[in-house]
């Protein structure tokens, strides 16, 4: 296991790789999830990194997703978004799962909008919705606080209270009614992946509160609360989970609609970007 010196001064190296690219400190950090990287190519006055230029950063393996930092601005704000990221499924430790986050938080930032695309085990969804997280269920089978606290990131015991910060949810539910969206939120279940669930775990989900599934957010978002970021997360419903409808689920359906909704997406996190303050 990684010492808390190690990584701390691997997150340092990695910093100063990267101020010495850029102009000034972005204020939001944005995640892309699974087919959701079009929003990169909106960003103004952009410098890009790739991860591999970056000392310490892990390189992303999966499909339809790039390995890129983009600094610049977008909607009038300061961002850096995260062009791909790292799942624990591909084969990941958590320490390399949460190092954008953690980088974010060395570099001073206090704020950050993730997403990802899920299956919707709530039947009020529908493939093509946009959902707000309200609340996560860590089911990934690890935590990735597990090991010596990172004292100079945040406590041993985070609260984990309003993970998903409360008055951003708010803002973002009122601007779902002001773009005439479905004003939709749900707990997300996150899961360790790579299978899809049994129409089994699905029934199993949605016994325990569960609206959402997904293979990645909630280790980035346990690192972010606990370096004490305030967190909005967007679930993109790709498919309707396991069992849930009479059909077979494929990555080939999650791509179709992420490019599908690309555009509301797309839209949606331009305006919300700037109501988060
Ligand atoms: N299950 C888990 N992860 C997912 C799904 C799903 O149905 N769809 C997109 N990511």
């Amino acid at each position: 296991m990684i010492s808390e010196e190690t990584f701390v001064a691997k997150l340092h190296e990695a910093k100063a790789c990267v101020i010495e690219k850029l102009l000034e400190i972005p204020e939001l950090g944005i995640i892309l999830g699974s087919g959701l990287g079009k929003l990169a190519h909106l960003v103004q006055d952009s410098i890009v990194i790739p991860y591999r230029e970056i000392p310490h950063f892990p390189v992303s393996t999966v499909q339809g997703h790039s390995g890129n930092l983009i600094f610049g601005k977008l909607s009038g704000r300061k961002v850096m978004v995260l062009q791909g990221r790292f799942h624990y499924y591909e084969g990941y430790g958590m320490h390399e799962v949460t190092f954008p986050v953690r980088l974010m938080q060395t570099l001073g930032m206090k704020s950050l909008v993730v997403t990802n695309a899920a299956g919707g085990i709530n039947p009020a969804f529908q493939a093509g919705d946009l959902v707000l997280i309200q609340d996560h269920i860590n089911l990934v089978g690890v935590n990735p606080l597990r090991g010596a606290n990172i004292s100079a990131l945040g406590p041993r015991f985070p609260d984990m209270s309003d993970t998903y910060y409360e008055g951003w949810r708010q803002r973002a539910l009122g601007l779902m009614e002001k773009m005439k969206l479905p004003i939709l939120q749900g707990v997300y279940a996150g899961v360790s992946g790579p299978s899809y669930e049994t129409p089994a775990e699905i029934r199993y989900l949605r016994a325990i509160g569960a609206d959402l599934v997904g293979m990645s957010t909630v280790p980035e978002v346990i690192a972010a609360n606990h370096g004490g970021m305030k967190v909005l997360g967007i679930s993109c419903v790709t498919n309707m989970a396991a069992g849930i409808l009479a059909k077979k689920l494929s990555h080939a359906e999650v791509i179709e609609t992420t490019e599908r909704v690309g555009e509301t997406f797309v839209n949606f996190v331009r305006e919300l970007i700037q109501i988060l303050d």
